[in-house]
């Protein structure tokens, strides 16, 4: 049956039970909603701020509140007028169809998140930087890439150094540590970090042991005319969702046994503690935290020890299959950003002979998201 937005929104007749209203809806469908829950939410002025902010104090609601009276309004809102107070409470169809939580399906917002293995090479998430320092529209579908995949790439930026700063600048803010606002990835003497040597590096997550974990970094080319040096890049969520389904007793231990890593040179001393997959209330996978060169020696009890080293062999192989890897060489001026808690991030070795030079630095999703956020509602005001 076809059914029209207006029917969906058109509230039919509403039916007081003991502690919630009955409201039923013209498309057949009737939802739930608690007295409680709707006087909390009571969009009159002396209950919420213009701003959207709630003034009114949540537990100062009396817990058994009821309506003195309940009456569709010839608009078709729903008036409630309250017992304890005389307070009157108006709620639009739409608004209440909104936010309906009858259905949880209904209200829950598609998960926007494309999990990826080597096939997205065919298809590398990329756009360039003349079109993205310049269009709004451009930037908002290079922020969505990044929210989609957790990377992107940016081709033909300047390849001056801090650009990689004004690039954090077009969505949200530089997360500075005691690498500093920006760092120089190059092989240089005497190095504090593997990552300052010609070698290979695995696939891992930056900064494992910060709490928070930095959840954007980016890395900008500056110069590359060495054999090598290629860069990789790898879902975590999706090595993850795979060991879930193939490998579950290694799954089991890999998202529930802390691991510690730990950074230390003459002027830092950094730890953190944490399972490898984090997983959420729901037994979402929402972060991956690895990073080989800098997990402290395990100590798990001594019948453990032997488990997790299986467990842990399975996802670092997983993570260097070339089936789960996008790889790609940087050029001057080039860029990519990676959700660190998502998509790690490696390269292969490089040779001595020539330079390569990168610049990377820090930022956080949040404000990725609510620029993304802003931009999308800004084109939809334009449509
Ligand atoms: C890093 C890093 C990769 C590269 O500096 O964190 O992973 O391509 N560098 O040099
Ligand atoms: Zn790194």
């Amino acid at each position: 049956m076809l059914t029209s937005t207006s029917q969906v929104e058109t509230v039919t007749s509403l039916t007081q039970e003991d502690r919630a209203l009955l409201v039923k809806w013209a498309d057949g469908s009737t939802s739930k909603f608690h007295y409680i829950w709707l006087r909390d939410n009571c969009p009159s002025p002396e209950s919420l701020h213009p701003n959207g902010q709630r003034i009114l104090e949540t537990a100062s609601i009396p817990l058994d509140i009821r309506p003195r009276s309940v009456e569709l309004a010839g608009n078709g809102d729903v008036e409630i007028i309250w017992a304890n107070d005389g307070h009157t409470s108006r709620f639009s169809a739409q608004w209440l169809r909104g936010h309906d939580y009858t259905l949880p399906s209904r209200m829950k917002p598609q998960n926007p998140l494309k999990l990826w293995g080597a096939e997205l090479s065919q298809n590398l998430p990329a756009t360039s930087y003349g079109e993205v320092s310049t269009d709004p529209q451009a930037l908002r579908a290079w922020l969505s890439l990044v929210e989609t995949y957790g990377a992107a790439l940016l081709y033909g930026a300047p390849a001056a150094p801090g650009t990689v700063l004004q690039i954090v600048e077009l969505f949200g803010y530089v997360r500075e540590t005691n690498y500093g606002r920006l760092f120089d990835v190059k092989s240089v003497a005497n190095p504090n970090n593997l990552a300052y040597t010609g070698l290979a590096l695995s696939p891992h997550t930056d900064n494992p042991y910060r709490e928070p974990v930095p959840s954007l970094q980016l890395l900008h080319c500056l110069s590359s005319s060495v054999d090598g040096g290629e860069s990789i890049i790898v879902d975590g969520f999706k090595v993850a969702e795979t060991i879930r389904q193939q490998e579950p007793q290694k799954f089991e231990l890999l998202s529930t046994i802390p691991v510690r890593f730990r950074f230390q040179d003459k002027e830092a001393d950094l730890s953190a503690e944490a399972p490898l997959i984090t997983l959420n209330s729901r037994g979402e996978v929402t972060a991956i935290r690895l990073n080989n060169r800098s997990i402290v020696p395990f100590d798990f009890e001594p019948d453990l020890m032997e488990r997790y080293y299986a467990a842990y062999s399975t996802l670092a192989r997983m993570l260097n299959d070339p089936e789960f890897q996008v790889c790609f060489k940087l050029a001057a001026g080039d860029l990519f950003i990676v959700d660190n808690q998502r998509v790690l991030h490696g390269r292969t070795g490089f040779a001595s002979s020539g330079s390569r030079h990168l610049q990377g630095c820090y930022a956080d999703r949040d404000g990725l998201y609510s620029r993304l956020r802003v931009l999308e509602r800004e084109e939809e005001i334009r449509d």
